[in-house]
């Protein structure tokens, strides 16, 4: 199946690493590349791409710029640098790793040593090693699942991503050149992310368009066959309960395996309300997000302080509006905030961006 490929490998290694060389976006971890640049960059394209990364990324370099100041900084300013970046198991692991690495006298080279560390997958490690130290690792993720099935016209019916990216991994090895395997992984996930789209992708562009089946075929689109994800769609009623001088916010203990420390606009169990009594008060936004296999539609209504049980739940704070700046919320949460603060007046503009917060610097 992948024998037009394998065969000229050396042709299409050089094809991809010639079109990279002239095209491939200046991105800061690119640039002047160390292997502290390369792990934040590539924890951070973890499930996010790249223009939402940026100006992360920078702000995290200024604050933090080596694995030493990363290992001995504390857990409030790591988290508050990913605020809205989601998915924050990832910061925690990356703060594991970077302790577990400053404690070394070397880090590690390869991709299985990497892939004992907190957070550290098999696309990971690869990336990271290929990058850093040349490692002959192959990056498989779904872009690169998405342009090996369209080289090879794969008409195989992948029960789900991790399945095809397996089957892909032998491939995506084969491909790789004994030397240059950072620049060559590199050049895949540029292809995926400016040429081989998922949909409408470019080929007439394309620089290894002539070892491609797919785009012979007419139909590149019909490449890879996945079967779509089952989305769980869940509905959530959240809180907006302000006095004078705070807001009402839930923060997740410490000891949670999920979301510790973060503050959420309050959601009707946390506060402990019955459903129709959290939606007497009038409904201020609507909000879809998609997280993992969920659709959530979250629903955020008016409560006044009158309806709130005498006890509050111990993980409920008020949170004065000047400290609304330092705490760190969860994903859209200080978005969500800052949106209903300018639009009910309660402050005229919204919070300040994350790099002037205090906790920051
Ligand atoms: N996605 C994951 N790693 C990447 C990298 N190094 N450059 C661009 N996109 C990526």
């Amino acid at each position: 199946m992948a024998k037009h490929l394998t065969e000229r490998r050396e042709e299409f290694q050089r094809a991809l690493r010639s079109w990279y060389h002239q095209h491939a976006r200046k991105l800061p971890w690119r640039e002047s590349p160390s292997l502290y640049k390369t792990v934040v960059s590539e924890f951070m394209l973890q499930q996010t791409q790249v223009k939402t990364v940026l100006p992360y990324f920078a702000r995290w370099l200024a604050a933090l710029p080596d694995f030493a100041t990363l290992a001995a900084a504390p857990e409030a300013t790591v988290l508050k640098l990913w605020e809205g970046l989601g998915y924050y198991s990832r910061v925690r692991n990356l703060h594991r790793l970077a302790r577990e690495i400053a404690a070394r006298a070397a880090p590690p080279t390869t991709s299985r040593e990497w892939q004992e560390l907190p957070g550290v997958g098999p696309y990971t490690a690869a990336a990271i090693t290929s990058i850093s130290f040349a490692a002959p690792a192959a990056c498989v993720d779904g872009n690169v699942v998405r342009i090996l099935a369209r080289l090879t016209a794969d008409a195989t019916a992948y029960r789900d991503a991790a399945t095809a990216a397996k089957a892909f991994a032998p491939l995506a090895h084969a491909l790789l050149p004994p030397q240059g395997s950072g620049d060559h992984n590199q050049a895949m996930m540029e292809l995926g992310a400016t040429v081989c789209f998922r949909h409408n992708p470019l080929c007439l562009t394309c620089p290894v368009r002539p070892f491609c089946r797919a785009q012979t075929s007419g139909q590149p689109e019909d490449f890879p066959q996945l079967a779509a994800r089952a989305m769980e769609r869940r509905r959530v009623t959240r809180l907006w309960c302000a006095r004078p001088d705070a807001l009402l916010c839930h923060r997740t203990p410490a000891s949670a395996r999920r979301l510790a420390n973060l503050h959420e606009l309050p959601s009707t169990d946390q506060i402990g309300l019955a459903e129709e009594k959290s939606q007497r008060g009038p409904l201020l936004a609507q909000k879809r997000r998609g997280i993992t296999r969920f659709q959530i539609t979250e629903s955020i209504h008016h409560l006044p302080v009158s309806a709130l049980p005498r006890k509050l739940p111990p993980d409920l704070f008020w949170v004065e509006w000047d400290q609304l700046a330092v705490i760190t919320f969860s994903g859209p949460h200080r978005r969500w905030v800052e949106e209903l603060l300018v639009k009910h007046g309660c402050l005229k503009e919204g919070l300040p961006p994350p790099a002037q917060q205090r906790g920051v610097e």
